[in-house]
């Protein structure tokens, strides 16, 4: 008749056998933890990366240069996959496009030293009919930059830079630059030399910077 009692040995296999059983479990267990997380990670990453963003380039132009300059800066934007661009001159531009905008890029020619008057205008007119003026501040820490043509090589490019930028800070967006210190730029003899290869480059060098950065903070501020 067997014993009820099983051997020491049966004993010592059953043991084994449970102990085998428990980390088969607690590995499948694990390994099923390192994949949802696996998982997600590549969703949210995929997710961040696929997320676009709005960079609106807006110009002021009566001989070619200044909108050849807005469309070198929207090449090198292009080059960030997320980015979706409206190049367009600004006497056509919207509330509602720049109220959406991620990034706002303001080309101008140099008039007397200075921003050109359209573009001025622009400025004067998204203050008041959309409504970005304080204590709300719309246009609050959007991207901004920006560039311009000149006829002369030390005639004003500098400051017509730093009036566009001064507009933008005025509305709390973040300026950047590229190209050269103050934004792209390009000296024309008046309008009747041809931009350059080199200046077109650093217009696109400051369309892909203004890309690149609008991602980044878009991204930043979704976590
Ligand atoms: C009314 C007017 C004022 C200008 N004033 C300046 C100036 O102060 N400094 C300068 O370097 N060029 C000046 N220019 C030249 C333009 O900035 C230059 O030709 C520019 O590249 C024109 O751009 P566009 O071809 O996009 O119209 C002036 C041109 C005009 C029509």
């Amino acid at each position: 008749m067997p014993s009820r009692n099983p051997t020491p040995n049966r004993r010592r296999i059953e043991t084994r056998m449970d102990i085998s059983n428990q980390t088969r479990i607690t590995v499948l267990c694990l390994a099923m933890l390192l994949v949802c997380g696996l998982a997600l990670t590549a969703l949210a990453q995929g997710s961040q990366s696929s997320q676009k963003i709005k960079i609106l380039i807006v110009y002021h132009s009566r001989g070619g240069h200044t909108a050849e300059m807005a469309k070198a800066v929207a090449e090198g934007a292009r080059k960030n996959p997320q980015a979706e661009i409206s190049v367009k001159p600004v006497a056509e531009v919207k509330c509602a496009e720049l109220l959406a905008t991620d990034a706002l890029v303001v080309g101008s020619p140099v008039y007397w030293s200075n921003m050109a008057g359209e573009v001025k205008t622009f400025f004067d007119r998204f203050s008041t009919e959309c409504g970005v003026l304080p204590p709300t501040f719309q246009m609050r820490d959007k991207i901004g930059a920006a560039f311009v043509t000149g006829g002369e090589t030390s005639s004003g490019k500098e400051i017509a830079l730093m009036t566009i930028v001064a507009a933008m800070l005025g509305n709390r967006m973040i300026v950047i630059s590229e190209g050269q210190a103050l934004g792209a730029a390009a000296t024309t003899g008046e309008g009747k030399a041809p931009v350059t290869e080199k200046e077109l480059d650093e217009a696109r060098r400051l369309g892909e910077r203004v890309a690149q950065i609008t991602a980044t903070l878009k991204r930043g501020k979704k976590n």
